[in-house]
């Protein structure tokens, strides 16, 4: 059993608190349930409900003061679930959730806002944060003692982009990436991630997961900030960033 946290490239390590508190939710779950996939949503919960963070409630705030938020999930079983440019959800990462099981597996705005009003999710005003560094994106990996992997993700994105404006965290093999082998999320500048088509590129130099990690990292110009995390099935667990990144791990 495994647990990886982030929260997010170019944090302070002052949060480093608030990425243990989810890392240790998360592991709580996990050791109650083996099951990766409610531990990795409780973990990014935690952090979307803490202000400090780049997601949910303490989003950054776009060009036009809106906030807007992307969230991603995907399993070793091969399913995947993405949002883009969600608006007033508290919890993105719940409505990432709810498409594992659908088709189609990513939605964006109206759209998006539609299926989770459908789903039951109640919108109330997401006001964010105009504070902060603004690349961070909050994130987890977990694998359960049965090897099965679960990546989460969620993001208000980059401060002053413009509205629309879609970064790496919902798209698949930028910001998330995951199947039977290996999961890996990433934090940072979205459009460098996404031209680098990060995770993907990652998981496949992930024999060796520190090293994979390093290089995938060195893709990006050092003063691009950048960051990823993620567990693989030959027992590695572990990150890497260009920036401060706080992250937490438990294992056992
Ligand atoms: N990494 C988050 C974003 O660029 O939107």
């Amino acid at each position: 059993m495994k647990i990886i946290c982030h929260g997010g490239a170019g944090h302070t390590p002052k949060v480093q608190d608030g990425v243990d508190k989810a890392a240790e939710k998360g592991w709580s779950v996990l050791k109650e349930t083996d099951n990766a996939l409610e531990a990795a949503i409780t973990a990014v919960i935690i952090m979307e409900d803490d202000f400090r963070f780049n997601a949910g409630t303490g989003s950054c705030l776009r060009e036009d003061g809106s906030v807007q938020n992307d969230s991603s999930v995907a399993t070793s079983d091969g399913r995947m679930g993405a949002i883009a440019n969600l608006r007033n959800f508290k919890n993105p990462v719940l409505i990432a959730k709810e498409l594992l099981d659908e088709f189609p597996v990513m939605l964006a705005g109206k759209g998006a806002i539609e299926f989770a009003l459908k789903k039951g999710y109640k919108q109330t005003k997401v006001k964010g944060s105009e504070k902060g560094w603004t690349g961070d994106t909050v994130g987890a990996v977990v694998q359960s003692s049965k090897g099965d992997i679960v990546v989460a993700s969620s993001t208000g994105g980059v401060r002053g982009r413009p509205v629309g404006r879609v970064g790496d965290t919902p798209l698949w093999g930028s910001g998330f990436y995951c199947d039977e082998k290996i999961g890996i999320v990433a934090t940072g500048v979205g459009e460098a991630i996404t031209e680098q088509l990060l995770c993907y590129r990652v998981a496949q130099h992930s024999e060796n997961l520190e090293e994979a990690m390093e290089w995938g990292v060195r893709l990006l110009p050092k003063d691009t900030g950048v960051g990823v995390i993620g567990i693989n099935n030959n027992g590695q667990i572990c990150g890497s960033s260009n920036t401060s990144m706080p992250f937490s791990i438990i294992e056992r």
